[in-house]
């Protein structure tokens, strides 16, 4: 714990990252929008609370959709908007790669039904969500597998010489592999433990104490590492020790640029928050590097997370509006929204007192809309002051 005190106090702490936002003096200062380079139009959209909604969200810029809870945001980016790009994409693009099979987006006839139309969609190839659903079930899943980092990192570890004495070839460094992974926890690193009168609880395997390999794959080493040593290193430790390996090294980079630099290579899955869980498919999609238009959604992404984190989010999402794609928001952080393009505006209640688009347009625009229960708190913001 950096600070634990009043909070006049934590205006002295010198190296903490809240300080900054308890205190921070001035509004961050206002930006020109960026034009946009279409528009994509959702029209007659019928569904829960909206009712014949014609919706229109720009492309090639940072959307931000707001209003009070209940009004109507998810049901029109995260079913309709995301349903009718999907359709348009066809069933290869219709399960994004950063989806688990299983989630319960609802793709059913019966939302397409209730869109009459959409146009403006022919310039967008790609759709990602980027959730904060965890980013794999089993703790065998973690950061270095879903990134593709791992595959560096096990062809490095075959290519050493006493590997290849031995024949061993990148799937024996991979604990999805019966021969290189431990037999008796089956490459988890710990075993389930019966208690008669308690849930079942977890130890460290009592063969390979949490290392997960078996002991011959641990002979192998890099540098003096083995694969083990490797998954505990942190991204930022992983980075300086892979730094001649280019495909390990831009993945660790990108992973730096979300700010996960503190993660270990093989925390599990099953162990990450949902912010860092979002961060990792953030940055996952970041190292593609991919030509094209995506439309990226989110709904809520700053949720829970602390201010300096939602900065480093914005940074990275501002970034892929910069290489020509479009992202869409849902969220209630002014700050974020301050920030971006173009709002949408439900309301103006909740459940059938919304579903309407009461203001739409640049944050100025949106904190001056007579109506807008959203205006007043996104003008505190210094939304007003914007040059557009
Ligand atoms: N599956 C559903 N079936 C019927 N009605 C629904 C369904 N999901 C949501 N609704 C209703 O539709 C309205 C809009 O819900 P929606 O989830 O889009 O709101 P929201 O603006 O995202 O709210 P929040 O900020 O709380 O997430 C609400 O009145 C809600 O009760
Ligand atoms: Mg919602
Ligand atoms: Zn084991």
């Amino acid at each position: 714990m950096l600070h634990s005190g009043p909070v006049a106090a934590l205006a002295h702490a010198e190296h903490s990252a809240t300080r900054r936002f308890l205190f921070a003096a001035e509004p961050p200062p206002a930006r020109t929008p960026r034009t946009p380079t279409g528009t994509l139009t959702l029209h007659g959209v019928t569904l829960h609370n909206l009712r014949d909604l014609d919706a229109a969200f720009p492309l090639g810029v940072f959307t931000a959709v707001t209003g009070v809870s209940g009004s109507g945001k998810s049901t029109l980016v995260t079913r309709v908007l995301a349903e009718a790009v999907q359709d348009r994409l066809g069933a290869a693009a219709a399960r994004p790669d950063t989806d688990e099979p299983g989630d319960d987006h609802d793709t059913g006839p019966a939302v397409r039904a209730r869109l009459t139309a959409t146009t403006g969609l022919d310039t967008v190839d790609r759709l990602v969500r980027v959730d904060q659903k965890p980013i794999g079930r089993t703790p065998r899943s973690n950061l270095a597998t879903y990134t593709g980092l791992f595959d560096a990192v096990r062809k490095v570890f075959a290519a050493t010489e006493e590997a290849r004495a031995r024949g061993y070839t990148a799937g024996r460094f991979s604990f999805n592999v019966p021969a290189g992974r431990c037999g008796t926890c089956q490459g988890e690193g710990f075993t389930a433990v019966e208690l008669l009168f308690l849930p079942g609880t977890y130890a460290p395997c009592a063969d390979c104490h949490g290392a997960r390999y078996n002991p011959e794959t641990l002979q192998i080493t890099h540098r003096g590492r083995t694969i083990a040593d490797v998954l505990g290193l942190t991204v930022d430790d992983a980075a300086e020790f892979l730094a001649d390996v280019p495909a390990a090294a831009r993945s660790l980079r990108t992973l730096k640029d979300v700010g996960l630099g503190y993660l270990r290579l093989g925390q599990p899955a099953t162990e990450l928050s949902g912010g860092e869980a979002q961060r990792i498919k953030l940055a996952a999609e970041l190292q593609r590097a991919r030509r094209g238009h995506t439309l990226y959604l989110l709904d809520e992404p700053t949720t829970g997370l602390h201010p300096a984190d939602t900065e480093v989010l914005l940074r990275q999402l501002h970034g892929l509006v910069d290489a020509g794609n479009t992202v869409v928001v849902v969220e209630h952080d002014m700050g974020v929204v301050a920030g971006a393009d173009h709002v949408i505006d439900l309301g103006p209640g909740g459940g059938a007192e919304g579903g309407r688009i009461v203001a739409a347009g640049t944050p100025a625009e949106v904190a001056a809309a007579p109506g807008s229960r959203t205006a007043r708190y996104l003008a505190r913001y210094g939304a007003h002051r914007d040059r557009s």
